[in-house]
């Protein structure tokens, strides 16, 4: 990344969690749309592993996930010599820089966030303060770059708004300091839902392992599980709200294959579901399995990983550095003459 021809791009900042097995949701809401943004703007793409241990990780399958998720990065289509890819805890401004925000971030606000409520309800033996500070941490992570863009599936809205907020409120109290971001919502693919209860978000922390599509998962395990999808008895391919089911394979569909809804009901007017979950399965399980291949070659060669994640953090904290320096003048922070 050449310094000066950084100045006048916006900045893009994204993260995912290497939280387990990366579901098709991940690829369509989220890191596929990155890939078109690293030649127009300066990108920042993290590993969010400080978000991860919000709910109890194994250590030895979170470091694990951490590479495997670095190599999916580049075998999506980033190019770590355009983009800072890096992992969340290796630059510790995050962490300096939610502990701040977190004295201009009221209790209730965090206690108001769907996630903080959803996930409380699941793990409710483990409800920590990591948990409700969650969106704290992001809004640190999105600030710390001054990102103008943050790509995020529909279900992080709600984290972007608060981040924005946060933002403000500081700039308010402290004079312009950051950046407000915005949060980018792909039309296509922004919330791919469970196929098993396809009124709930596919995520891949869902137990039923036949609710999500995993990145990872081999031709015939897609195509076994958009079979066993669930639709409804009325036959019709056509999307409406009555038939969650049928729309949310509809969208997927529309997704990987580029088209608009009304072309892929033309093309599957008068046919079964049969034919058309093979013709769904079949499409995303081509779609996913070039990067498959080139994911699982990345992984052989971790020097090379540790190299691109060593410089991805190096770049990220000259930035991360900078912001933090104002921060800390802002609120008083005596540092030294
Ligand atoms: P995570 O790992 O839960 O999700 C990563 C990205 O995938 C999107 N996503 C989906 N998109 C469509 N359909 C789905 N079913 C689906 N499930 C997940 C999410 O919206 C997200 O974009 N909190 C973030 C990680 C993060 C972050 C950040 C993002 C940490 N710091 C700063 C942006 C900016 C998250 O949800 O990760």
């Amino acid at each position: 990344m050449e310094e000066t021809s950084q100045q006048n791009k916006k900045v893009v900042y994204s993260a995912v969690q290497p939280s387990g097995n990366l579901t098709i949701g991940n690829y369509v809401g989220s890191i596929r749309n990155w890939i078109d943004m690293q030649d127009d703007y300066t990108c920042y793409f993290a590993i969010a592993n400080m978000h991860a241990i919000t709910v109890r990780q194994d250590p030895a399958l979170l470091r694990r996930h951490t590479l495997e998720l670095a190599a999916l990065y580049i075998a999506c289509g980033l190019d770590p010599e355009k983009c800072a890819l890096y992992v969340q805890s290796m630059v510790p401004q995050h962490a300096e820089l939610c502990w701040t925000l977190n004295t201009v971030t009221y209790v209730g606000e965090m206690q108001r966030m769907t996630q903080f409520k959803d996930k409380s309800a699941k793990h409710a033996d483990n409800i920590n303060m990591g948990l409700m500070d969650y969106p704290v941490l992001m809004a640190a992570d999105i600030l710390l770059y001054l990102a103008d863009y943050v790509p995020v599936g529909a279900d992080q809205t709600q984290h972007v708004e608060i981040a924005r907020d946060i933002a403000i409120r500081f700039n308010n109290r402290f004079g312009e300091t950051f950046r407000v971001p915005e949060a980018l919502i792909v039309k296509q693919g922004a919330k791919i839902m469970s196929l098993q209860e396809p009124t709930k978000k596919m995520s891949k922390s869902d137990e039923n392992i036949n609710a999500s599509v995993y990145l990872s998962d081999d031709k015939d395990t897609v195509i076994r599980k958009f079979k066993r999808a669930v639709t409804d008895s009325d036959n019709r391919i056509v999307a409406s709200e009555e038939k969650p089911g049928v729309s949310n394979l509809l969208a997927i569909y529309c997704a990987f294959r580029g088209c608009t809804l009304e072309a892929a009901e033309k093309e599957f007017e008068g046919r079964g579901y049969g034919d058309f979950k093979l013709a769904v399965g079949e499409t995303v399980a081509d779609a996913i399995a070039p990067v498959q291949a080139e994911q699982k070659r990345l992984l052989v060669d971790k020097t090379y990983l540790n190299g691109v994640l060593k410089e991805g953090a190096e770049r990220a904290f000259k930035t991360a550095r900078r912001t933090l320096n104002k921060v800390y003048r802002k609120v008083g922070f005596y540092q030294g003459e």
